[in-house]
């Protein structure tokens, strides 16, 4: 049976672009496949969070991902400082990883611009643990939204150098995955490309209606369509691709004819999405009130998820350290 995995920084709150860009695709995948699900708080040690916002943005990660619908019953759910032997793999990845490849990394370049005062080490090699989380497993199918693709690549590179180098095909090649449409970049409401934490422009699942709703209607907008049949300009294809995650068919089909013949009201469209934004969160976000007071219930699922997680994990690792010439 294929393997299934994919993880998410515990930075703040779960937004629609995680949602729909990874966990929905997780949540179906989960009912044929063997799934992987993990909060990656070793990735989010590169901006230096203090202990206690690690604590609770795990937590709350780990209700938000439940109340999605991933179920501890078909998938196992970890958090990645819980499985150990994630880190000797990293070691081992490094020590075939390349210092002018990982600075070529689009993610790396724009970070190292960002924070000039902190380029670490961990920022450098964030492909390669990310590259160790999916090996780990030896996963084969990984959920994930368009701005991983690059991340990716680095796995399957650092996937096929060690199958290359000890001449075995250990390691399965992971592919993206998404049920969304391949490479699926959920868009901000400011015009600014992707919806993103550090970006500042995110409809969190737990967002209350009216603040949804202030944001909607606050949404980059321009002076409404030029021509008929005509091309839409970013901002606007990005409420049309919303509509078409959150909105049902006609809905999306009724107001692209309104683009088309020019008749469209972009007060219309906006009110039209806050409403089915509201209406697919409303079940979520009640659930996630529902995990999170239960602190106990979240430490148990945590704790029996790092059980099955290390077990696959230290099967990897006995392997990978023969195949290397080290005692098993
Ligand atoms: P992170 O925490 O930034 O995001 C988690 C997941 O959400 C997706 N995503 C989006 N998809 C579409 N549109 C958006 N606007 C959008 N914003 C976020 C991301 O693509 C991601 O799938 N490096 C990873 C975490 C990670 C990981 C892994 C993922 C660590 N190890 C191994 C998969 C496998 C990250 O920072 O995701």
């Amino acid at each position: 049976m294929e393997t299934v995995l994919s993880g998410i920084r515990p930075t703040g709150n779960l937004h629609i672009g995680n949602y729909y860009g990874a966990v929905t695709s997780f949540v179906r995948l989960q009912e044929e496949y063997k799934c992987f699900f993990f909060i990656a708080d070793w990735h989010s040690l590169t901006t230096h969070p203090k202990p206690e916002d690690i604590r609770r943005s795990t937590r709350t990660i780990l209700a938000e991902y439940l109340a999605c619908g991933i179920d501890p019953q078909k998938s196992t759910i970890y958090i990645q400082s819980d499985v150990k032997e994630v880190l000797e793999l990293y070691l081992y990845l490094n020590m075939n990883a390349y210092l002018g490849e990982l600075e070529r990394v689009t993610s790396f370049k724009e970070k190292a611009r960002k924070q000039p005062d902190n380029v670490n080490a961990g920022l450098l090699t964030y492909p390669t643990l990310m590259a160790a989380d999916i090996l780990i497993h030896r996963a084969n199918k990984v959920p994930v939204g368009k701005d991983q693709e690059q991340n990716m690549e680095m796995a399957r590179l650092y996937a096929n150098r060690f199958n290359n180098k000890y001449g075995k095909e250990y390691f399965p090649i992971p592919q993206s995955f998404s049920l969304v449409g391949q490479g699926v970049k959920i868009p901000g409401l400011d015009g600014s490309g992707k919806m993103g934490k550090s970006e500042g422009n995110c409809i969190y699942l737990c967002e209350e209606p009216s603040s949804i709703r202030k944001k909607v209607m606050r949404a980059v907008t321009d002076a409404g369509p030029q021509a008929l049949n005509s091309e839409k300009p970013e901002v606007i294809q990005n409420l049309f691709t919303l509509l078409s995650v959150v909105s049902p068919k006609e809905t999306y089909d009724y107001f692209d004819e309104k683009w088309n013949d020019m008749t469209l009201r972009y007060g219309d469209l906006k009110k039209q999405l806050a409403e089915d934004l509201i209406n697919t969160l409303a079940p979520i976000r009640e659930r996630i009130l529902d995990f999170s007071s239960d602190t106990e219930r979240l430490d148990r699922i945590a704790l029996e998820g790092a059980e099955k997680a290390h077990e696959s994990a230290a099967k990897t690792i006995r392997d990978v350290r023969e195949i290397i010439g080290f005692r098993v």
